[in-house]
This record gives structure tokens, sequence and C-alpha cells, in this order.
């Protein structure tokens, strides 16, 4: 049976902060952001914008398209969560109207989780081939002020439907997989920035992906030549160059027939969206499809998913025939293009002031994004969604 993506949606917030800016705030050559990163702008969530308000936005996309009719489960994987109990998951499924007869749940395992979802997913569906499961990545990389990780800062939301007979990617079975406890990158509970042993998390991500390779061809996978296309998770878009050629040095034979096109399209969006932990490898996969202009159909892509801690796994899949027609490259980049460039004040406010974890018994948050789906405001505690202005205005 073939299983594997039928839909996929990204969502980014309508604001973003250029690294020309930051570089010049933070005294360094902005070609170190531009090229040495490979990083031009990031994403930045406004004030009544979440992991919740990000996924919902990427997932009524995909569950407009396909109907909520037979989806069995939302899984929502996430390192930037917003309650140490609840998944953020619920808020998602009554935001955009899924039904009562589901499972929802929330993973994490650093940038890995989507990936431990995207498998899960087709596990699933393979027990159950009638049912489809909805997997929603929804981050906000954020890092201390004036670290050397604010440059990779970003955030964004993708969502996948995984069925049987996908109409976008058939995921072959083969995996491989690697564990190892590293301290490269965490965040402690009291914290709302992301520490990170910068050196140790590079070393980490290849070692990681030596390993997940070798363990993805003991399992049978395909050989480096047989992967034409490659997504890497890209904390930064350099990291994939960094991350194929480590695959080149293990396989140099196959890397004679490979060249840097094979995942040069899948950066185009990340470049321009800064990290978005669990769903950058998505992101790359998106705008692989989006932003090729071969036709991709029968070609097999190579997927490296990394989450520092750390887990890597190495899997593959191959591009369905008649897969544009479940994409919209034009509104992807209306998307991106319509977003607004903010000044520093508005940027540190945004990316640092917003306090969703006030000990406030109301707190009400003015509209301020320009996406569907908004927080309206906490109150007694409680997280408050909103679906348009009328919402508001009853919940508070
Ligand atoms: N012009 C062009 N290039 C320049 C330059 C200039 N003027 N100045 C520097 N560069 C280049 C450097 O040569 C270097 O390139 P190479 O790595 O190819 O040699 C690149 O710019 C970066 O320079 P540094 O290594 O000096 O940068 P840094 O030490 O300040 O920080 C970093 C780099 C460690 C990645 C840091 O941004 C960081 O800590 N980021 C967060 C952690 C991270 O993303 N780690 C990645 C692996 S972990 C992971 O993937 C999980 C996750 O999502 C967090």
């Amino acid at each position: 049976m073939k299983v594997g993506i039928d839909s996929i949606s990204l969502y980014t917030p309508n604001s973003y902060y250029g690294l020309r800016e930051l570089a010049e705030r933070h005294g360094v050559e902005p070609e170190k952001y531009l090229y040495g990163l490979g990083q031009e702008q990031m994403s930045v969530p406004a004030p009544d914008e979440d992991i919740v308000t990000m996924a919902a936005n990427a997932a009524a996309e995909v569950v407009e398209d396909a109907g909520p009719d037979n989806v069995a489960t939302v899984i929502l994987a996430t390192e930037s969560g917003i309650d140490q109990s609840k998944s953020a998951g619920l808020f998602v499924h009554q935001l955009i109207g899924l039904p009562a007869n589901c499972r929802v749940f929330e993973l994490k395992q650093a940038c890995y989780g989507a990936t431990a979802g995207v498998q899960m997913a087709c596990a699933m569906v393979r027990q159950r081939p009638q049912e489809r499961v909805l997997v929603v990545a929804s981050d906000i990389a954020r890092y201390e002020r004036g670290s050397q990780g604010e440059c990779t800062q970003g955030a964004g939301a993708v969502a996948m439907l995984i069925t049987a007979d996908p109409r976008i990617l058939e995921i072959h079975p083969e995996q491989g997989k690697h564990s190892a406890d590293v301290m490269d990158f965490w965040r402690p509970n009291y914290r709302s920035t992301a520490l990170v042993d910068g050196a140790l998390s590079l070393d980490a991500y290849h070692d990681s992906l030596a390993s997940a390779w070798a363990d993805y061809r003991r399992d049978g996978g395909l050989s480096l030549g047989e992967l034409p296309w490659l997504c890497f998770h890209q904390p930064f878009t350099k990291m994939a160059r960094k991350a194929f050629n480590t695959l080149c040095e293990l396989e140099p034979e196959a890397a004679a027939s490979l060249s840097p096109a094979s995942y040069e399209y899948s950066q185009h969006y990340g470049r321009r969206i800064g990290n978005c932990y669990t769903a950058s490898l998505y992101i790359a996969l998106q705008s692989l499809l989006e932003t090729c202009e071969e036709d991709l159909a029968g070609q097999n892509v190579g997927f490296f998913s990394y989450g520092s801690g750390s887990v890597g796994e190495f899997f593959s899949g191959t591009i369905v025939a008649g897969y544009q027609d479940r994409l919209d490259p034009a509104l992807t980049r209306a998307m991106l293009d319509g977003r607004q460039p903010l000044d520093e004040t508005r940027y540190v406010n945004w990316f640092y002031g917003a306090d969703h974890d006030v000990d406030a018994a109301r707190h009400v948050l003015p509209v301020v994004t320009t996406g569907r789906y908004r927080l309206s405001g906490i109150i007694d505690h409680k997280r408050v969604y909103e679906d348009g202005a009328e919402r508001l205005k009853q919940a508070v």
C-alpha cells in the first residue's frame, strides 16, 4: 500500500525583520548572515500569534481542501509548547472544525518532532487505510537577544495530511535512525529562549546524519545516486550545503553524479522565513516542490530530519505524478512577498516583549496579525483564540 503526503500547506506570519539590519545592530558584516549562514530575513510573529494560531492557519487550508471527514488523528509537533499539560492540537482541532471522533496529541523532540509525527501517521494509515492523519509542525525559534543564534530565528507552521494513495509524496518504508544524549541545544521550562552550544550542535548534526544515513542503507534504503533531490533540516540554509557535503564525503562515488542543484530549490523559502524548528524540513520540501520548474513526478527525494538533544532520521519518498495540482506556489509567494518589514523597535517588542505566560486574570490582546486565527487573550489563565473579530467580542 502506498502511504504519504496528500496535502501540504505552509503559514508564516505577515511581518519580517531583515538580517542586514540585524547584522548592523550586532556589528558584524551583513555578508556573514546573508552568505555565511544563507539567511535574508526572519518571520516575526505578531503579539497575538503563537504556535496554535500559526498551526490553525496552515491546517485550515489542508482541511478545507480535503474536508474534515475521516481525519482520525491530529498530531501537533512543536518545541514552543504553550502548556505543560494540554495539547496545542486541541485548540487547533476546535478552531478548524474537526469532528469529535478524532484523537489529538502533541509530540516533542526538538526539530525532529514532526518527522516522528509523519512516521507515526504513516503507520496509522497502514493499519487503518480509510483514515487520514493531520500532522502539523509549528514553532517559533527564539534565542537570547544578541546571542549567536539570534540570526537564525524565525516562525512558521506546516500542515500535512497523511493518507493512503497520496497525491504529493509516497513515503518509503525504509528508515535510518540515530539517537544520542547530547546537550547541544535545549530550553529549560523556566526560559522562553533556547540555550545552544553552537559548535557542538553542528558536530552533533553531522554525526547524526552520518549514523542515520548508515542505518538507512542497512535498512535497504536507496543509494545516494538514486536520490536526485535532497531536503535537510535547515536551521539556516547553509546547513543544507554542509549536510550535502557530509553525504558526498560518505559516498564519494555517488557524489560525482550529484550537484548542489539537488538541495538548492529546497532553500528558497527557509532563506526568507528563518528556522521554524519542527517545520523547517517540511518547508524545505514545499520549497522544492513549488520552486523547481522541472516536473519531479516519479523522482526520489532523500530527507534528513535532525532534532537537537538529539534524534536524527534519514528517510525517502517518491514524488507522485500530478503533485503540482495539489500546490499553490502563487499563494505561497504572495504570502512571503506580502509580509511587512519591521523596524528594530517593533522587532524587539514583538519577538521578545510578547508575554503570553502572564500570570494575570485578564490579558486582552489587540488585533495585530492579518492571519485568520489569532490569540485574543488569556482570561482566567485560559488561552482564548478567535476565528475573526466576532469571536473576540464573545470571549471577552
Ligand atoms: N562573509 C561571508 N561569510 C562569512 C563572513 C563574511 N564576512 N563572516 C563569517 N562568515 C561565514 C563563516 O565562514 C561561517 O561559514 P562556514 O561555517 O561555512 O565556515 C559562517 O559564516 C558562520 O560563521 P561562524 O561559524 O563564525 O558563526 P557563529 O559562530 O557566530 O555562529 C552558529 C554560527 C553556531 C550556527 C550560530 O548561528 C548558532 O548557534 N545557531 C543556532 C544553533 C544552530 O542552528 N545549530 C545548527 C545545528 S543544530 C540544529 O540544526 C537544530 C536547530 O534547529 C537548532
